[in-house]
């Protein structure tokens, strides 16, 4: 490495463009080959940076919003759920719901990929550059009830509040006791209208009085949820057991 190269290097470490150090050399050779102006070699090396930074700026976003796997809808099979509204998912993931504070809530039985479709969508917002957080509801339940005990709550409801977007994956595996669904109605009704919800459960509204304790509270939270969002009643067959019961077939 001659002594040029060792000062961009150093300089270019000293500054953080980490985009422009493993490129400058080949864009270099271009740029000569191709008579680039200086101007144009110095456009190409800063969209190089700018591309970096934006990549691990959508990396850092999807780490920390927690999802527990990363898949997108592009991945997501729509011809194994033929009833399944396609074209309302595509909508979605322009996330104008975002915009709106809507909600997107995904209703059915094990495997038809509630938690699939809302990883997806967190994923878009992630790289749309939206605050995203994915908590199962048990684990939510948990930590507001430690919250409420120890004379935090405020602080976790507001740290909550900071989202654009907040997944609440599996509400309904576990039974919800009545100070539990008291601090969701107040997380609930923090955010309605303010910031998005993506919400999966196993069951449907009809059967939410066999999750909660208290059927009021209930009612309130699903009046909230429900007003301004687009809501999926997904009712086809598990994806996990797809190829088993192909086989017996
Ligand atoms: N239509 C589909 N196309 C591609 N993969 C799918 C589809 N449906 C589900 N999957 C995959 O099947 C697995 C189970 O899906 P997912 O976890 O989203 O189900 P779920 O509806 O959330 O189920 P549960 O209620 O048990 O949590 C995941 O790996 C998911 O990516
Ligand atoms: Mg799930």
């Amino acid at each position: 490495m001659n002594e040029i190269n060792k000062n961009i290097e150093s300089h270019l470490k000293y500054l953080k463009l980490s985009g422009i150090m493993p490129v400058y050399e080949e864009l270099s050779l271009k740029a000569t080959k191709s008579k680039l102006q200086y101007e144009e070699y110095l456009l190409l090396l800063l969209e190089e940076e700018i591309k970096r930074k934006q990549d691990t700026s959508v990396k850092s976003k999807i780490i920390s919003a927690k999802f527990p796997f990363v898949k997108t809808i592009e991945e997501f099979d729509f011809s194994f759920q033929p009833d399944f509204k396609e074209k309302e998912i595509i909508r979605l993931s322009g996330l104008g719901f975002i915009e709106n504070k809507e909600n997107v809530i995904f209703l059915g039985p094990p495997g038809v990929g509630k938690t699939h479709l809302a990883i997806g969508l967190g994923i878009k917002a992630c790289i749309q550059k939206y605050r995203v957080i994915f908590i199962s509801a048990a684990k939510l339940l948990e930590d507001l009830l430690i919250s409420s005990k120890n004379g935090t709550l405020v602080n976790k409801l507001l740290m909550y509040s900071r989202f654009n977007l907040l997944i609440i994956d599996e509400l309904g595996y576990m039974p919800i006791v009545k100070e539990q669904a008291n601090l969701l109605f107040q997380l609930i009704s923090m955010r309605y209208e303010k910031g998005s919800i993506i919400l999966t459960s196993n069951y449907n509204f009809d059967d939410w009085s066999k999750v909660f304790d208290d059927n009021i509270v209930a009612s309130a939270i699903i009046d909230r949820l429900v007003h301004h969002s687009s809501l999926f009643y997904i009712n086809g067959s598990s994806y996990r057991i797809k190829d088993k019961i192909r086989k017996k077939s």
